[in-house]
């Protein structure tokens, strides 16, 4: 496998694994039941795309990092629930550019660039509808 792919696949595994504790932390401390329930659903996907890239670099020849990238203890960081969503949605839009950088250098066609679209794809959908549900869900800030 190119090394520059290696790596960039990489970095989206690394980053969706820390979006798994991210959302694992926060879905512990917000008080709405359907808050929660939509944290808990994009931890499942998280969770879904740390297998999935695994099982994609493996498959071509590249060694899947084990590491947790940096993003998860930032968020926990912060000190509002609100401004943790507000990362969170931050954080998909990252990715959903790197995932484009990713596709920028993928072969163009095959297992490797379709799974890359169809993430790509997701997090721009992720990135509008976790704003969309923090105006819906969380109470005006005043
Ligand atoms: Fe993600």
């Amino acid at each position: 496998m190119d090394p520059r792919l290696e790596q960039i696949l990489n970095l989206l595994l690394e980053s969706e694994r820390a979006g798994v504790l991210a959302l694992e932390e926060l879905a512990g401390e917000v008080e709405q039941g359907e808050l929660r329930r939509f944290l808990q659903g994009s931890r499942q996907e998280e969770m879904r795309n740390v297998s999935d890239l695994a099982a994609l670099i493996s498959r071509n020849g590249g060694t899947p990092s084990q590491k947790t990238g940096p993003f998860a203890a930032k968020v926990a960081a912060l000190p509002t629930v609100r401004e943790r969503l507000a990362l969170l949605a931050r954080g998909q839009e990252w990715v959903a550019r790197k995932t484009e950088e990713a596709l920028a250098i993928a072969p163009k066609s095959g297992p490797i660039h379709d799974y890359l679209a169809a993430m790509a794809n997701r997090h721009r959908a992720e990135v509008e509808w976790g704003r969309a549900e923090v105006i819906r869900l969380l109470p005006p800030e005043n």
